[in-house]
Order: C-alpha cells, then sequence, then structure tokens
C-alpha cells in the first residue's frame, strides 16, 4: 500500500446550477473522492455563470448541502463585473478567465477587457486563464505588465511548454497545470474514442506535443483534470459540447507513469498536492490521506463511475494503481469502490 495525501484538483466542471443532468456537488464530489481528490476547485462556466455575488451564492449553498470533498467556487471574468467581484475575492477559489473560445459564453476576446482584472483582482488572490498558443503570449506579457501571479490552465502544446520555459527562465510569475489527457492522448487516439466524445479543448494535440510535455515536466507545476463532464448522448450528438470527465482516472494514469518509471511518487504528489496547495493559498486538511495498490492492473471500462456523465475517454487502456481508501479529516470517506461520505460533509475552503 502506497499512502499519498489528499489529492487538489484545481480545475474541475461541477456543472451545478444549468446542467445536473450532467453532474452536481452529490456526484462531482463522489467522482473526486473515488479518484483520491479530497479537495476540489470549480469552474465558473455554469449556467448561469459565476459572474456576480448572488451566482457565487447559489453554487456555494448548492455545495454547502450537496459537496461530499472539500470545495471552493471560482470567479469567471466578464468585460464588465471586475469592480464588483474584486473585493469578494477572499470568498472564491480565484478568478478565471477565459480568452479562448471554449465550453460556455464566458469568453473575453478583446485585450482591452483584461486590463480591469490584472489591476483590480488582488495580487494574492488566485488568477487562472484558459489561453492558447498566441494567447498565452499574450497572457504571459499581462502577468509581466502587472507584475502579478497567473497561472495557466491545461497546458497542451510544444509551443505553449516552451513559451511558460522561457516565461519562467526570465523569472515571471506564471505557474502552470498540464491535464492527463494531454498527457496520456494525443489526435492519433481520436478514431478510437469516437469523432463527437474525442472533442476537448484544448484539443488532443500531436505525439510531438505529448512528449514536450513529458520532456519538460519540471516546467509542469501541477496535474489538474479539467473534469468536464458531458453526458454520451450529447458527446455523440451533431454539435457535441467539448470536455472530457476526469477525476476516476487521473490518478490511476499517473501512477502507471511512476509504474514505468517516467515519474517519481514524489514528482506526483508535488504536482497534486504540495503545488496546488501552495499556488491557491489552500489550508491543510488534517488527518487527511488516499491509500494505493499500487500494484492493482486493471483496464479502464467506458461505464460504471461516480461521475454523472459516466463515461471515460481513456476506456480500454490498461493501468497499475487503485485508489483503496480515502480518509478526510479522520472520516474514512471511500473504501474499495463505495462512497461513505455524506453530501453536505464537505467543507469550503475559503473562510466566508
Ligand atoms: C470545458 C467544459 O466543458 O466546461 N471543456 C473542455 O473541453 N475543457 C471548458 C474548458 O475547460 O475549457
Ligand atoms: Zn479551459
Ligand atoms: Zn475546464
Amino acid at each position: 500500500m502506497l499512502r499519498l495525501p489528499g489529492l487538489i484538483d484545481p480545475h474541475v466542471h461541477v456543472r451545478e446550477p444549468g446542467a445536473t443532468h450532467k453532474e452536481d456537488w452529490t456526484t462531482a464530489t463522489a467522482a473526486a473522492l473515488a479518484g483520491g481528490f479530497t479537495a476540489i476547485l470549480a469552474m465558473p462556466n455554469t449556467s448561469p455563470p459565476v459572474t456576480d455575488a448572488a451566482a457565487l451564492e447559489t453554487a456555494l449553498g448548492a455545495a454547502r448541502a450537496k459537496a461530499r470533498c472539500d470545495y471552493a467556487q471560482y470567479f469567471g471574468a466578464t468585460a464588465a463585473n471586475a469592480e464588483a467581484i474584486a473585493p469578494l475575492a477572499s470568498r472564491a477559489a480565484g478568478l478565471k478567465m477565459y480568452l479562448n473560445q471554449t465550453y460556455g459564453t464566458l469568453r473575453l476576446d478583446d485585450t482591452a477587457a483584461w486590463h480591469a482584472h490584472f489591476r483590480l483582482w488582488p495580487r494574492t488572490a488566485p488568477l487562472v486563464v484558459h489561453a492558447e498558443r498566441h494567447t498565452l503570449a499574450a497572457a504571459i506579457l499581462f502577468a509581466a505588465l502587472y507584475d502579478r501571479p497567473v497561472h495557466i490552465a491545461h497546458v497542451s502544446r510544444r509551443e505553449e511548454i516552451l513559451l511558460i520555459r522561457a516565461a519562467k527562465a526570465r523569472g515571471l510569475p506564471v505557474t502552470c497545470e498540464v491535464t492527463p489527457h494531454h498527457l496520456f492522448l494525443t489526435a492519433d487516439d481520436a478514431p478510437r474514442i469516437g469523432p463527437g466524445r474525442s472533442e476537448v479543448r484544448p484539443v488532443l494535440a500531436s505525439p510531438a506535443d505529448r512528449q514536450a510535455l513529458w520532456d519538460n515536466l519540471e516546467v509542469i507545476d501541477c496535474f489538474a483534470t479539467d473534469h468536464a463532464p458531458h453526458t454520451l448522448a450529447e458527446k455523440d450528438s451533431p454539435q457535441p459540447p467539448p470536455g472530457f470527465p476526469g477525476l476516476e482516472t487521473a490518478l490511476p494514469l499517473l501512477l502507471t507513469a511512476v509504474q514505468e518509471g517516467r515519474l517519481t511518487p514524489n514528482a506526483l504528489i508535488t504536482r497534486m498536492h504540495t503545488n496546488p496547495r501552495r499556488i491557491f493559498g489552500l489550508p491543510p486538511q488534517p488527518e487527511t490521506w488516499v491509500e494505493v495498490d499500487e500494484n492493482a492492473r486493471w483496464e479502464i471500462p467506458l461505464r460504471g463511475w461516480q461521475t454523472r456523465a459516466d463515461w471515460s475517454p481513456f476506456a480500454g487502456m490498461q493501468v497499475i494503481g487503485r485508489v483503496r481508501r480515502v480518509v478526510l479529516r479522520g472520516q474514512t470517506v471511500y473504501a474499495d469502490g463505495k462512497v461513505l461520505a455524506s453530501p453536505g460533509s464537505g467543507k469550503p475552503l475559503r473562510g466566508r
């Protein structure tokens, strides 16, 4: 048995309010515990999106009643809400700025709209960007112009990890995360996964892009799932929404990389606990750990998951390593395939 600290996922789409047929606070946090995550940070592209105090209260109210692991909720940036949300920063996981098109309506295309957020959002509060390719270069420029930390979500391409490497070498205050799907899948896997099911943003990249991520592991601060549940009916429809469920498969995939000698246990803990805790300023979770059978070999199934979306783009892949038990604040919250934590037992990670 390998014992890990409670894992932290800084990038989860909970879907409540607005799309609870895909996921809600109960099922998202059940999937988190089953995957070894005891803390999640929830993205704001819900319906309605979390762009003001009332929407934050709605999301946190649902979380308070239903969450089974600890949590915080992001604000989403709009062209008009910088002044209103900045004073509420201590109650949010951070500020999320969508700088490219993805699922939902929260796109800030015009850099003129970025200034107010970079000026007003507190330097000590996390600021996360969805920024791809040249947009990432622009976001790094803003981090430099305003001299404030910026965390870059789901880095997927060689050109992006090289930009971040160069920015860090220059001492710029940027950190980044990479998803398991960009570490373990490429566009070559899309035919096997299926045309709609393989849709994700950023898109599945080339084998050279994937290799560049592995070659630059020291530049990657966090592994984050970008758990983005959509139902199989939606994924197989003519307008498939982008996104993959990922909470329950991240740790087995990364433990397999440990078994293969591509990652050390310490490098995994740094990226799934220590760094997310530091970058997002999260409190410790006392008496909290994850017990893993690091020799369990199994095949990732298509169905049978805790997530309401109940499918996986990794179906058919062989992995080594399985979560056996999760203890959160002294309570066994997951054991041998069963989620034992009751809805509402999760605690907010940000003060009120
Ligand atoms: C995410 C979603 O479905 O909310 N989709 C995705 O493909 N990653 C949005 C996002 O994280 O960009
Ligand atoms: Zn995104
Ligand atoms: Zn996302």
